[in-house]
């Protein structure tokens, strides 16, 4: 969110005009550097949700709201990333940013609960152990 909004602000939006891929292919290039950066960190960010969701799914001692957020936080990224196709396919709509921030904000909200969930599981099955 915090490159994205540098993006933005910089007016660097289109400086990557294709996709998935920039005109360099998988390589970075000075020319949209930091865009590339953007798409990178959100492959990754992607990878590593969808990695904790189905980690969230596959263990027996998950609680039913962590695997909803894990799974909400899955639907808000892949909404995210294709709905950064479409921001640059229609050139910096207004209202596709606006949509595009305020999924980057639900997007944030699933994963911060996500994150205090599992702090809240660790702390009470560390104390079912001791008990
Ligand atoms: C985890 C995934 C992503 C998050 C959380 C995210 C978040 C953001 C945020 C917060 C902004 C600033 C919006 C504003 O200031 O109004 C932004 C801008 C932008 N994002 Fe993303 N983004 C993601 C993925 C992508 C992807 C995959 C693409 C394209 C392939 C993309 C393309 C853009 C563009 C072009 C802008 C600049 C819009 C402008 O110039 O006004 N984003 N992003």
């Amino acid at each position: 969110m915090f490159v994205g909004g540098y993006v933005s602000a910089a007016g660097l939006g289109l400086t990557c005009p294709d996709w998935p891929l920039c005109p360099n292919g998988l390589l970075p290039d000075d020319e949209y550097f930091i865009e590339w950066m953007h798409r990178l960190i959100a492959a990754t960010t992607g990878a590593l949700i969808i990695a904790t969701t189905v980690g969230a799914w596959i263990s027996k001692d998950s609680y039913l709201k962590i695997k909803i957020t894990s799974a909400l936080a899955t639907v808000f990224v892949i909404t995210q990333i294709t709905l950064g196709a479409l921001v640059i396919d229609m050139k910096l709509h207004a209202v596709l940013v606006a949509i595009h921030l305020g999924i980057g904000v639900l997007l944030f909200a699933m994963v911060l609960l996500t994150t205090l969930f599992a702090f809240r599981m660790g702390k009470q099955k560390s104390i079912e152990t001791k008990a």
